[in-house]
């Protein structure tokens, strides 16, 4: 999928449509865009560039008629990958022009490809989005760790494979706020919480695995277990959590041995598991054989009140693989996370990490560890707890407002999301693109359970107060005109 991070200039003397002809010539020439590269649609390029449709179809003509371009059969324009000159003979085009269809990895969803990219554009509100608004990120402190850091001699060398030792003690005494009792040699560091979930994918699992899970879960926006060729099964959920009556039903008819869960301040839905489906599902999981993944990006940002023990920290039998991450509170770009888990499967993960990437980045690691133990963390999470509720209430005030009749929705008590769901009916597909024509950025409820076709993740951590005034209303109008259209149609 290209994504071209350059705009014509307007101000130039060269037409703007010589100036896109000669931008993707070069790509071509200079092999960035090998023979076979599928270019994106007029209107995508149109709105890549910023110009019309008609200045796009003026630079690729010109670029077929010089036989760079040519159709494809699916009436898309890709990069010709026969000979430019007649007496030059045919090249076979690099493999990897295929590595969408051949890689083991598979490719991320094309909505997610859309947001992940819209993410990064200006002008763009992020309704959905998993992240805090940079508002929120404690710039200053950061800043003052560097200082603080870069006054004594640094360590240049890789790092030990479960990770710097002082941050894992500073992970060890955070998680034991939590109630998880943990030594340092029990916790592995990784790059984000989602490394994690990779590095037990093709550490402790065989392939063909079924892995329970909720549904709808975040697990089915990333492909990390089924890239390694394993299934999800997805449990219903309910306003206390996971349903565990069907458990054992599905651990037995699909063989699984693995649940992951996100019980607190569940992503997509902004659930939390009562205290008493903790207890059943651990009961389930001990009667059934099953092994636990719990992730807790989300437990520490609690809003109206401290959520129910982490399910870890009721395990004594070492049933429960703990994931946790600074991305939700401190900052993602720093890619933090670790596992708690049993020393043996903390060592397995180390040596797979080991032979991914050596380690996380010593600086990352090192500020980390400073920003745990310096009794930072607290303060911070103090702050954004209050202005999360503030957002949060805000969210909940204009959709009482403007979507009353035709959502529904509960009230999180933590985590960043709302998980809307749409009493009439809408394509969310359609949905997704007339918002963004209006510039509106949507995590669609189908990304977290394939089959859903009502809901939408809200979140209130990223967009202000004055950007969910201008798009709550404008999403409400575009939901009552997909929907009137809808309804003329069936
Ligand atoms: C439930 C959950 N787990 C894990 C992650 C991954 O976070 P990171 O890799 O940044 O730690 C996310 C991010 O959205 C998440 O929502």
């Amino acid at each position: 999928m290209l994504n071209p991070d350059w705009k014509p200039d307007a101000s130039s003397p060269l037409p703007v449509y010589k100036q896109i002809e000669q931008y993707i010539r070069e790509k071509v020439l200079h092999g960035e865009w090998p023979p076979g590269t599928r270019l994106p649609s007029h209107r995508a390029l149109s709105a890549l560039f910023g110009v019309n449709r008609s200045t796009v179809a003026a630079a690729l003509n010109l670029l077929s008629a010089s036989g760079l371009l040519e159709g494809n059969r699916g009436g898309g324009t890709v990069v010709r990958s026969g000979p430019l000159e007649p007496s030059t003979s045919a090249v076979k085009a690099p493999i990897w022009m295929n590595a969408a269809d051949e890689g083991i990895h598979y490719p991320n969803l094309p909505v997610i490809q859309t947001i992940n990219r819209m993410e990064a554009a200006s002008g763009v509100i992020r309704l959905g989005t998993g992240e805090l608004s940079p508002e929120l990120l404690p710039h200053g402190s950061y800043n003052q760790l560097l200082a603080e850091l870069s006054r004594c001699r640094r360590r240049l060398s890789y790092p030990e494979p479960q990770g710097c030792p002082q941050l894992r003690e500073a992970i060890a005494r955070h998680a034991a706020a939590d109630g998880i009792r943990a030594s340092a040699a029990s916790v592995l560091v990784v790059s984000g919480s989602l490394q994690a979930l990779h590095l037990i994918s093709v550490g402790l699992l065989p392939r063909g695995a079924a892995i329970l899970t909720e549904k709808p879960s975040y697990l089915y926006s990333i492909h990390a277990f089924q890239s390694a060729g394993m299934k999800l099964i997805g449990l219903p959920m309910d306003k206390e959590g996971l349903q565990t009556e069907k458990l054992a039903d599905a651990a037995a008819a699909y063989s699984a041995s693995l649940l992951y869960t996100n019980p607190t301040f569940h992503n997509p839905t902004g659930r939390t598991m009562s205290m008493e489906r903790r207890m059943q599902l651990l009961e389930q999981a001990r009667a059934s054989g099953l092994s636990i993944i719990e992730d807790g990006a989300y437990n520490e940002l609690w809003i109206d009140h401290e959520p129910p023990p982490a399910l870890k920290s009721l395990d004594s039998e070492g049933r429960v693989l703990y994931t946790g991450t600074l991305s939700k509170s401190f900052s993602p770009g720093l890619r933090i996370g670790w596992v708690i888990g049993p020393e043996p499967v903390i060592g397995r993960l180390a040596d797979i990490k080991m032979q991914m990437d050596y380690g996380s980045s010593m600086l990352s690691q090192e500020t980390a560890a400073l920003w745990l133990s310096s009794g930072r963390h607290e303060a911070h999470l103090v702050h954004i707890r209050s202005r999360l509720r503030e957002r949060r209430d805000h969210l909940l005030e204009l959709l009482h407002r403007f979507f009353l009749d035709i959502a529904e929705w509960d009230k999180p008590s933590g985590g960043f999301y709302i998980w809307i769901k749409l009493t009439v009916t809408v394509p969310l597909r359609a949905l997704f693109e007339a918002a963004l024509a209006e510039g509106i950025l949507l995590n669609p409820g189908d990304l977290y359970d394939r089959n859903d076709r009502q809901h939408l993740r809200l979140s209130y951590a990223y967009a202000s107060a004055a950007e969910m005034n201008g798009a709550v209303p404008a999403l409400s109008a575009i939901v009552r005109r997909l929907a009137k259209t809808e309804r003329q149609e069936s």
